[in-house]
């Protein structure tokens, strides 16, 4: 059965237009895909933990080559289990709102868990850096005041896009799909057109990921 992955990181529910564009995603995907699976990560209700102590120590610890004492390992644990959570997904959708030109701290504070070496990633002095997750399709939808689609909005930049596409190839999703939604505030006719031109795309895009073959979990690369 596939499974998407849907990570809703904007706090507002019904106001919400990131959740409202995931939710029009998400109701053509289970169109086309019958027995999709879905696992929603609310990044607002379900509890992270702190990236920090015994959990920091373990990461040092992995990047140092020196094996987890016993507080590292049971932090580690946890860690694992969301790298898990997030590999089990055939396709995964993040929705987003812009916040100060980036993405809210609770989906950083996700990607700074996730983002683990030996799990997610890998260095080698020779070879650099190398993802350790399987390549599947990956959408992020950005909602925002302003509109990106040309450039910058009234002079201020859009650096959640290149930071998501960054973050998420790092790790190895593959090459991101980011649909921005922008302006969702300000007059009525702008917020429609926005809005439409957006579900659209997602519709279509949709269609791509239903149609996208799902590479198995078993080819990941192991925890080096
Ligand atoms: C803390 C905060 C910071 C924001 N920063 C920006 C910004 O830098 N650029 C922008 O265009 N909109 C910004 N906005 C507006 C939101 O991106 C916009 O309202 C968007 O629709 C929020 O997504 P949501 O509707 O899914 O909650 C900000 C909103 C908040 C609450």
């Amino acid at each position: 059965m596939p499974r998407l992955l849907l990570v809703q990181a904007s706090p507002r529910q019904g106001d919400s237009a990131s959740r409202a564009a995931a939710e029009a995603f998400q109701t053509r995907l289970r169109e086309l895909m019958p027995a999709l699976d879905v696992d929603e990560l609310d990044l607002w209700r379900e509890e992270l933990p702190e990236f920090d102590g015994a959990a920091l120590a373990a990461k040092y610890a992995r990047l140092a080559g020196r094996p987890h004492g016993e507080r590292e390992a049971a932090a580690w644990q946890t860690i694992e289990a969301m790298v898990a959570r997030l590999d089990a997904a055939d396709l995964v959708v993040i929705a987003t709102p812009m916040w100060n030109f980036g993405i809210p701290y609770k989906l950083k504070h996700w990607i700074d868990l996730v983002t683990q070496p030996g799990l997610a990633f890998r260095f080698d002095p020779e070879k650099g850096y190398s993802p350790l997750l399987r390549p599947r399709p990956t959408l992020a939808i950005v909602a925002s005041a302003g509109d990106y689609s040309t450039g910058p909005s009234w002079g201020r930049p859009d650096l959640a896009t290149p930071y998501l596409e960054a973050a998420l190839r790092f790790i190895g999703l593959g090459e991101i799909t980011v649909v921005g939604q922008g302006p969702t505030v300000g007059p009525e006719p702008a917020v429609a057109a926005a809005r439409d031109k957006a579900h659209a795309r997602l519709a279509v895009l949709a269609e791509e990921f239903a149609a996208t073959p799902t590479v198995p979990a078993a080819s990941t690369a192991s925890a080096s």
